[in-house]
C-alpha cells in the first residue's frame, strides 16, 4: 500500500521520490498523540495555534483537527537569511499576525527545530506581545544540529541529521505536497535555490 503510493506520488509528479524516513500511518498517529496531549493540558482553556511559514502548513492543518479545545489559528510568516547558511539566526517577519495575542495561551507550531535559532528568536519576540503563555509543539527536531538550545514542550520525533523533505518541508519550494517525511538520496534534476 505504501509502495503503490510512494509510485503515485512519483508518477504523477516526475520527481524522483524521496526515501522513506517516517511514513503517513507513523506521522497521523503521532499527530494524534499530541492533540491528545495538548488538549488534555489547555482543558477549559482555549488557544492560539501560530502555524510558521511556510513548512508548518501541513503539520499545522492535522494538528489543529486533532486538538478538541477551542482554538484560532494565527500565521507567521519567517525567514531565515545569510550568505549560504541555512539559518544563521537572523530572522525576518515577512507576514505578522492578524490580531493581538496579550493574555492568550500561545501554541508555537514549528515543522523542524534545526538549529534552534528561529525558535528562539521567535520566541523572545512573541514574549514582548505579552501573551499569557508560550509553548512550542515542533514535528521534528535533529538534536546533532542544536546551536541555541530552544524548549520543545510538544515533539514529534527527534532524527539524525539528514534532509528530510515532505508533509510541509521542501527542497527548493518543492516536496512540500509529500504525504510522508522523506530523505532525499540524490539532488533532484533542476533544483533551484528557492
Ligand atoms: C525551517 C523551519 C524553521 C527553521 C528551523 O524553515 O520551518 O522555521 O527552518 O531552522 P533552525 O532551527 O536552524 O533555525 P525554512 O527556513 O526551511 O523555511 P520554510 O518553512 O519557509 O520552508
Amino acid at each position: 500500500m505504501l509502495a503503490a503510493a510512494r509510485y503515485a506520488w512519483c508518477h504523477v509528479s516526475e520527481e524522483p521520490a524521496p526515501r522513506v524516513l517516517i511514513s503517513e500511518e507513523r506521522i497521523r498517529a503521532r499527530v494524534r498523540e499530541l492533540g491528545a496531549r495538548i488538549s488534555a493540558d489547555y482543558a477549559g482553556r482555549s488557544l492560539v495555534l501560530l502555524c510558521v511559514l511556510k513548512g508548518s502548513f501541513v503539520f499545522a492543518a492535522d494538528l489543529a483537527r486533532s486538538i478538541d479545545v477551542p482554538l484560532r489559528v494565527e500565521f507567521l510568516g519567517v525567514q531565515s537569511y545569510g550568505s549560504d547558511v541555512r539559518s544563521s539566526g537572523v530572522v525576518q517577519i515577512t507576514q505578522d499576525l492578524t490580531a493581538p495575542v496579550e493574555g492568550e495561551d500561545l501554541l508555537v507550531v514549528e515543522d523542524i527545530v534545526d538549529t534552534g535559532l528561529t525558535l528562539t528568536y521567535l520566541v523572545e519576540q512573541l514574549s514582548t506581545r505579552r501573551p499569557r503563555s508560550v509553548r512550542v509543539c515542533a514535528l521534528l527536531h535533529k538534536p546533532a544540529r542544536i546551536q541555541e538550545p530552544a524548549r520543545i514542550d510538544y515533539l514529534g520525533f527527534s532524527i539524525e541529521d539528514v534532509f528530510v523533505v515532505g508533509y510541509g518541508l521542501d527542497y527548493a519550494q518543492r516536496y512540500r505536497n509529500l504525504p510522508y517525511l522523506g530523505v532525499l538520496d540524490a539532488e533532484p534534476t533542476g533544483a533551484r535555490d528557492a
